[in-house]
């Protein structure tokens, strides 16, 4: 019998490791994947060596994170609910889909993960293993309906070390985002105390306001500030530059999944200034039909990335639409952070639909005026002509 999990090193991982190997009798192999949660790479794989895994993995993803999950979520300008830029969300499939690729390599007999039934990443997993593979799937926390306090139990019976430094929040994070939840946040009129943040300072924040000019191409981010950067270095390089100046912190409540609502904490600077920036330039270089109807498209490539429907092909579908619409999405935009605060401050693209000679209040202009009132006419006709009928109804 021979088990396979994703595994990060933590409290939830570590509890599967030692599951699989006395209650099922496994060979544990475990995968820890790098989509740039800055975690050491070293102390993972020796802390699985000490937990007596047969083999353990190290996969570095952030490329193709960067590539195949990050870029399409900016052209699809994702947020769930209007707020959350799904970093976790999009990790989970690819974590899945690599070790699907080494549960093969290595002929297993079963899949495992550290999950629990309560949240989204069990059906992101789920999901994703299964669309790959037929073995069978254990998920312990869920399976066992365990909680923290058992996990924590079970650890120290089990001589599994548990970092003391602060188990004050459950923090998931890779380089699109971090997210923190549980502890005092569980009362959503809490204010995060301070020391929840790492990457955004709330603090002695600067008297001069932060400049960034982020520079596009078909949608894509490719330089900042006048320099070009790979996707990995220009993400690290705007998540400090916004994240010193107070930009990225989300704080929202969350229909999950499951229909829980949790209270959601995120700091997020990359993906708040280049969302904010790529949709601003969309709507200088798209026409008021192609932003009307992205917008829509937008919010269901959010739902289903955010619901772990990543394989559905309604997914690829809208793809295959947003990679059509980013053609024109050519440009730079100017970003203003000030204290925390985040504004679009000038934009500018060879493929604008703006026209200064159309849109000036100015002599120059060349947009003839009177045109207008027979638009008018026409454009208001039968909403005009149903609203006095409905005054009529009314005062009968
Ligand atoms: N609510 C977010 C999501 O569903 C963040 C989840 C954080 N995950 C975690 N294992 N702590 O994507
Ligand atoms: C979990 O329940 O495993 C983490 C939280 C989530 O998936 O939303």
């Amino acid at each position: 019998q021979k088990g396979i999990l994703a595994f990060s090193g933590g409290l939830d991982t570590s509890v599967v490791v030692k599951y699989l190997q006395d209650e099922h009798d496994m060979d544990v192999i475990t995968v820890t994947v790098d989509v740039g949660q800055g975690d050491d790479n070293k102390k993972i794989a020796a802390k699985a060596k000490k937990l007596g895994v047969k083999k353990h993995y190290n996969i570095d993803a952030r490329k193709e994170f960067v590539k195949d999950y990050i870029f399409p979520s900016i052209k699809a300008n994702a947020l769930y609910q209007k707020k959350y830029c799904l970093a976790t969300a999009l990790a989970r499939p690819l974590i899945a889909e690599k070790v699907l690729e080494i549960a093969k390599k290595e002929k297993v007999t079963s899949l495992a993960h550290g999950c629990s039934g309560k949240g989204n990443d069990q059906v992101r997993f789920d999901i994703t293993l299964r669309s790959g593979s037929n073995l069978p799937i254990i998920a312990p926390i869920r399976d066992k309906n365990l909680d923290r306090v058992t996990e924590l139990k079970f650890a120290k019976k089990h001589g599994i070390e548990i970092d003391t430094v602060a188990k004050k929040f459950s923090i998931d994070q890779n380089l699109w985002g971090r997210a923190i939840e549980g502890g005092v946040l569980e009362d959503p009129y809490n204010e995060p105390p301070d020391d929840a943040f790492i990457w955004v300072k709330t603090k002695n924040l600067p008297d001069k306001p932060t400049y960034l000019e982020i520079k596009f191409e078909k949608g894509i981010p490719v330089g900042v500030d006048g320099k070009t950067m790979d996707g990995q270095k220009l993400i690290e390089y705007i998540n400090k530059k916004a994240g010193d100046a107070g930009v990225g912190i989300v704080d929202h409540i969350e229909d999950r999944v499951v229909g829980i609502k949790s209270r959601e904490v995120y700091e997020t600077p990359a993906a708040t200034c280049l969302i904010e920036a790529h949709s601003d330039l969309e709507k200088m270089v798209h026409t008021k039909h192609e932003n009307k109807f992205k917008s829509i498209i937008d919010d269901e490539w959010a739902y289903l990335a955010y619901s772990g429907l990543w394989q559905d092909p309604l997914k690829s579908d809208l793809d295959g639409f947003i990679e059509a619409s980013q053609k024109p999405v050519t440009g730079t935009v100017k970003l203003k952070l000030y204290k925390g605060s985040l504004r679009v401050v000038g934009r500018k693209s060879k493929n604008s639909l703006y026209s200064h000679e159309i849109a000036t209040y100015g002599t120059e202009s060349t947009f003839d005026q009177r045109l207008a009132k027979g638009f008018v006419e026409l454009w208001g006709m039968q909403s005009t002509e149903a609203n006095k009928l409905q005054k009529k109804r009314s005062t009968k």
